[in-house]
């Protein structure tokens, strides 16, 4: 298939540009004791999943229990999910799915724990679970080493099974890498580290310790006492993740069409913000240096023609960079692989159903 024959919008992938990213983090923990689990969340693709199996990934981190169950009737059995689950049924997915597979939830709340266990019964071991640490984000986790004792003293009480520890600290990756940087994502690692320190003082073993993110895994990768990063961004990239993770490069596209031209004054694509996340900053065109796209309405991407020579006219094809990759990728159904113009693949994306 070549690239002209996809009806617009369409969300493509530069396969070498990704297959680069995915070359380049693994020669980053290439011999390093803290192994990769990378996000699932950012691409949820099935085919990019096992491609990180194949490098040498230990498993799947992914952001609730549905995309754990996917991976998991893929054949990745290997599954943390990076995030909290709360309520009876979510609980009652969560013991389901531990039948088939050891599924590690995170968990910051002894209410939780206790209701796990009591509507797990005696399956109660079948549960794996992390202690999820706040490292600074102020989203979910335990805020201190002594919530977080107490936390996992009353999941070995109640007969779960304790993984370890997790954090993620979000709201570091987006600063530009220097000194500063490396200073503050280092503090938030002691905390996350101090705590499985304290843990284990206590008699109680910690395996896994967790976190890290696409812009502080070079960090992360030597950072004695943690077992695992989660970076998802890596892979697929975008303009807005980009200065923050410099070792990376943005794959991602949306294929449009102009569907109208007024002179040499603005032109129309078919892709708004159903097909192309606004939510942090406004794309660029890729291509053409004389065209700023100035809005993203729901349909519609109205573009300023500042430099008339060479603008594609109606009908011609044109290609939106990526800014936001997160909020971009669950907006499609499927991605075009493209290499040289031509479409290799085309990968189905996973929704809840
Ligand atoms: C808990 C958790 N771990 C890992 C990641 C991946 O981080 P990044 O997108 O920086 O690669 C995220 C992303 O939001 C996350 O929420």
């Amino acid at each position: 298939m070549d690239i002209d024959q996809i009806t617009t919008p369409a969300l493509l992938v530069d396969l070498d540009t990704m297959e680069r990213n995915q070359r380049r983090l693994t020669d980053l923990f290439h011999g390093k004791a803290v192994r990769v689990r990378p996000h699932f969340k950012n691409h949820r693709v099935l085919a990019f999943a096992d491609r990180q199996m194949a490098a040498g990934a230990i498993g799947i981190t992914c952001a609730r229990l549905w995309q754990a169950e996917r991976l998991v009737r893929h054949g990745i059995r290997d599954v943390l999910v990076a995030n909290e689950v709360a309520g009876e049924g979510l609980i009652r997915e969560f013991i389901e799915l531990s039948r088939a597979a050891p599924v590690i939830v995170g968990v910051d709340n002894i209410a939780v724990v206790d209701e796990m266990a009591r509507l797990a019964g005696s399956e109660r071991n079948l549960l794996n679970v992390v202690v999820d640490f706040d490292l600074g984000l102020r989203r979910c986790g335990v805020t201190d080493e002594t919530a977080g004792l107490a936390l996992a003293r009353r999941i070995v009480d109640r007969g779960l099974s304790f993984r370890g520890v997790m954090g993620y600290e979000g709201h570091l990756q987006p600063l530009l890498p220097g000194p500063d940087k490396e200073k503050v994502v280092k503090e938030a690692l002691t905390k996350l580290v101090g705590a499985k320190e304290r843990l284990e003082h206590d008699g109680i073993p910690v395996e896994i310790v967790s976190c890290g993110g696409t812009g502080d895994c070079i960090i992360v990768s030597e950072f004695a006492g943690v077992t695992e990063a989660q970076p998802g961004s890596y892979l697929l990239m975008d303009s807005w993740y980009a200065p923050f993770a410099p070792d990376f490069e943005p794959a991602l596209t949306v294929l449009t069409t102009v569907i109208s031209r007024t002179g040499n004054e603005r032109l129309v694509l078919d892709a708004g913000v159903k097909a192309i996340s606004g939510e942090r900053g406004l794309p660029s065109v890729l291509a053409y240096s004389g065209l700023l796209l100035k809005a993203l309405h729901a349909e519609h991407a109205p573009i300023e023609i500042i430099d008339p020579a060479g603008a594609p006219d109606v009908g011609n094809r044109v290609q939106v960079r990526v800014h936001y990759h997160d909020g971009t990728v669950h907006l499609h159904r499927q991605m075009y692989g493209i290499r040289a113009g031509i479409v290799e693949d085309v990968f189905p994306i996973e929704h809840v159903s």
